[in-house]
């Protein structure tokens, strides 16, 4: 086995990745909203023995959901049914640092822990979709560095809630009839810009202390963002030259902030169409292209480059001198990902939407399981990648492909566990317990 631990999780969207993943003849779409079908996918994706399933979210419906399956069911609670079905999968889901109360978050999840016995992990966003501002009485979504400023605050508090018990407060002694040491249990006392939390937290520290601290953000603020605090980081990239710059300037970063940048788990997405041949892969990956439904397309466009080309020919050039570079950008790190295709590849505007019909931006890979597990090596290897997140195309025969196929080859190679060898998502990444920022040493007893 080598000493690094590469890191798997089953990234869950309703149907699948694929855009056009619910209308395949092997997908389940009346399934979508059925529990069941998600806790046996988590089941078979711990059987597989990956680190963890997650779940993205966000507090808005999708402006296009006449044409795919994009609504969003709340991950914790959707989670906390996974929970009691499994015993060891890591469980993550995301929440919004924008749209929520750190209180109530903070209880969620710790709840998530508890239940779980240590699996739980919180993909910090700050949320992208604008549509959100009016669910919540603001007149306009707040801008990118406000929500970064927010979320950083958000996280110091949370943090300390978290952390406002001792381990040890907890004392549970009936004979003395003491339950717990109030001098282990802390006041935060926050007063900030956006938040004023008394504390301390209502329940006793959690199995790991606190979650797995994930974030999905690729802008300057959200790479100094993740740098400071995430522990595993997801990450979209098309070329592996651009996940090591990426890879490398978090890990400096990282270190700059005095932290142990292996501390810090990069994963990028890895969409796999697998066959038993890399024709017959391609061929199923055209099998869902073809279902695409060029209005679902233009919108995912139009969100991440900031322009509507309905009315254009589709198999016509993209119309690159129409991207406004200098404007607000949308989704900023795919934007950059979409310009650099288009300058890479000058696709066709069907070409363009083909390539990311299947994962909105990540790696799509249509090949045979050694050309699977060729990719995950030479990431991993290469200063690319501690670990992916794995995007099935559809659900559920594209991740028992992968199960079935590529994990065994990973194993013969010595990159993938054959059992878990602990059992918190801590364990699972090689993380370590944080001990809360108001222990103390034991003090000397008179
Ligand atoms: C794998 C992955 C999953 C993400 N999941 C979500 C999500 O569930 N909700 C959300 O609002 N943003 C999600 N994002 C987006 C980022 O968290 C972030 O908000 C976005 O990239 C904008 O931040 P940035 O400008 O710092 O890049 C995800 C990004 C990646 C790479």
């Amino acid at each position: 086995m080598s000493r690094r631990r590469l890191a798997l999780n089953l990234f869950i969207y309703p149907g699948g990745h694929h855009e056009a993943a619910w209308r395949h003849k092997d997908a389940a779409p009346e399934r979508v909203l059925d529990i069941s079908y998600y806790q046996e996918l988590a089941q078979r994706a711990e059987a597989a023995k990956f680190d963890a399933v997650f779940f993205a979210d966000g507090p808005a419906l999708a402006d296009n959901i006449r044409y795919a399956a994009r609504f969003r069911v709340e991950p914790i609670t959707w989670l906390t049914a996974i929970a009691a079905v499994t015993s060891r999968i890591g469980l993550i889901a995301t929440a919004s640092t924008t749209y929520n109360e750190p209180y109530n978050l903070a209880r969620l999840f710790a709840s998530l822990d508890h239940i779980s016995g240590g699996r739980a992990g919180w993909n910090i966003v700050t949320t992208s979709a604008p549509q959100a501002a009016q669910n919540f009485g603001l007149p306009e979504h707040p801008p990118h560095d406000e929500r970064y400023d927010k979320a950083r605050e958000f996280l110091d508090v949370i943090t300390k809630l978290w952390d406002s018990w001792e381990d040890d407060a907890v004392i549970n002694d009936p004979v003395s009839g003491i339950f717990a040491d109030a001098d282990k249990i802390h006041a935060i006392n926050h007063i900030g810009r956006h938040f004023r939390v008394r504390g301390p937290f209502n329940t006793a520290r959690s199995p790991q202390g606190r979650p797995v601290y994930v974030q999905a953000g690729s802008s300057d603020d959200g790479r100094g963002f993740a740098a400071y605090h995430a522990e595993a980081i997801f990450t979209a990239h098309q070329t592996l030259a651009s996940a090591r710059e990426f890879y490398a300037d978090i890990k400096a970063r990282a270190r700059a902030f005095d932290r142990n940048p292996e501390h810090i788990r990069v994963l990028p997405g890895l969409s796999p169409f697998i066959g038993s041949t890399t024709a017959e892969a391609k061929r199923l990956e055209e099998e869902f292209n073809d279902l695409i439904q060029p209005e679902y397309s233009l919108t995912q466009l139009r969100q991440m480059v900031g322009i509507d080309l309905s009315g254009f020919d589709l198999d016509g050039p993209f119309p690159r001198h129409l991207i406004d570079t200098s404007g607000p950008r949308g989704v900023a790190s795919r934007f950059q990902l979409v310009i650099d295709i288009v300058d890479r590849e000058r696709p066709t505007i069907r070409q363009l939407v083909q390539r990311l019909a299947g994962g909105r931006g990540h790696f799509v890979l249509a090949g045979t399981p050694e050309e699977i597990a060729d990719h995950i090596q030479t990431w991993f290897e290469g200063g690319a990648a501690d670990g992916f997140n794995v995007m099935p195309p559809w659900l559920t025969g594209g991740f028992d492909a992968f199960a079935e196929h590529v994990v065994p080859i990973l194993r013969r190679r010595g990159l993938f566990r054959e059992e878990y060898e602990g059992k918190t998502l801590r364990d699972h990444y090689g993380l370590p317990r944080p001990d809360s920022q108001y222990s103390h040493p034991a003090r000397a007893i008179a």
